[in-house]
């Protein structure tokens, strides 16, 4: 067994959603060690959250510029290797930069930045030099979504001609319509989120689950969004029309105050042979529809899945995979990754899926303003 990979964590502390995913996650495949953080802006936070998970607190940072110039000093041996970025958007961008500037793996969160210009200068630094950088678009690291993307490469559903994207969750309902609520709120803040609260949140999960499974790309977008207030600057929920090309096309369609809905995530896609269907709350089953034969339901684990699939399954059939294996698998390809190991490019999702959302993000947002016209994705 190789050395545990030296991990430090920016944001992701006791207060947030995402820190305990990235926490378990990381740990689920015996490949990182948690050895330095800046877990929340307030120190003393960072430090009470850090005793709290029994983190010695030596290498709890008072923020991320002070957290590179400290792990500079030590030997590379000690040094961190690679640092999650589990913050508020707006923070991405200047923490990937310094983090990649100074040498650094990065495993950032999506969206990758605020802005389509600073996700290019992100790529731009990545391109001359040899790290890795993976975005945690989480759903790509289900077995299911795995299987999906390779059955349709191999040609199972033939030529895809229509796609289905949902992403309908209800959280901010009871929160839009009380104005001292949406007001206090980082996602529905353009300072702090960018441009765009539902699509730049869940809508580029979606735009980022249909490229990852067909392997195709999305050409250009027609948006039709959705503010319910004057004074809210952020979309809560819009339709999309995508287009790859004059025969194939398809539809997103995300949600903010899809009432009662949790994290209904799902992907439908059609070719001239079947289809395939997955749901994120059921994700366990992949669903294979044809002209002429009963529906079939692929599952993890089975020796009939392909070997991307298989190599994100740890246990025999039957027992379930959920959102920290999803999530534990892109964390096991960049360690493959870190380690200059082969891997599957499928393994997890890179600087390129992070550009492409800013591009996606924009676009629709660009689209819905000038009135609901198609606008080309660069
Ligand atoms: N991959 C996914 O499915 C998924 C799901 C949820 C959230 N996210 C992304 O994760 C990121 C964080 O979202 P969240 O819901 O956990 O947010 P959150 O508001 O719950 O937590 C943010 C955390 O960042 C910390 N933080 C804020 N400023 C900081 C700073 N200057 N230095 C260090 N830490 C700081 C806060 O203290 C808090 O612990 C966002 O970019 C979001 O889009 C991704």
């Amino acid at each position: 067994m190789p050395k545990k990979i030296r991990l430090g964590i920016l944001g992701g502390g006791g207060d947030s959603l995402i820190g305990i995913l990235h926490r378990v996650a990381s740990q689920i495949n015996d490949n990182y060690e948690i050895v330095g953080a800046v877990f929340n802006q307030n120190h003393d936070k960072s430090i009470k959250f850090a005793k709290e998970i029994d983190l010695p607190t030596n290498r709890i940072y008072k923020d991320y510029n002070t957290l590179i110039e400290e792990e500079l000093k030590l030997p590379k041996e000690e040094r961190i290797q690679v640092c999650s970025i589990l913050t508020p958007n707006f923070l991405h961008f200047p923490m990937a930069k310094k983090l990649l500037e100074n040498g650094f793996h990065v495993i950032c969160e999506k969206p990758l930045t605020t802005t389509y210009d600073e996700a290019k200068i992100l790529q731009n630094i990545l391109d001359n030099s040899n790290l890795v950088f993976a975005v945690t678009h989480t759903y790509t690291g289900y077995p299911m979504t795995r299987q999906m993307r390779e059955m349709i490469k191999s040609g199972t559903i033939g030529k895809v001609q229509k796609v289905d994207a949902q992403y309908y969750q209800g959280w901010i309902n009871p929160i839009i319509h009380d104005k001292s609520k949406r007001s206090s709120t980082w996602r529905l803040d353009p300072e702090k989120a960018g441009i765009s609260c539902c699509m730049g949140d869940i809508g580029v999960h979606a735009f980022n689950m249909i490229e990852f499974t067909t392997g195709l790309q999305i050409k250009s977008v027609l948006a039709d969004l959705n503010y319910l207030y004057e004074d809210n600057a952020m979309d809560i929920d819009g339709t999309v029309l995508i287009r790859f090309n004059s025969n194939a096309k398809g539809v997103i369609r995300s949600s903010q105050i899809a009432t009662g809905e949790e994290n209904g995530l799902s992907i439908a896609v059609y070719g001239d042979k079947g289809a395939l269907k997955w749901e994120q709350e059921n994700p366990n089953f992949l669903y294979l529809l044809t002209d002429n034969k009963p529906l079939q339901v692929y599952k993890p684990g089975h020796a009939y899945n392909s070997k991307l699939s298989l190599d994100g399954t740890k246990l025999p059939p039957g027992h379930p995979e959920g959102i920290f294996d999803a999530m534990a698998n892109i964390y096991l390809g960049a360690a493959k990754a870190i380690r200059n190991e082969k891997y599957n490019s499928g393994e997890f999702p890179t600087m390129n899926d992070g550009v492409r959302g800013l591009n996606f993000i924009e676009s629709t947002v660009h689209s819905h303003k000038q009135g609901n016209t198609w606008v080309n994705l660069k």
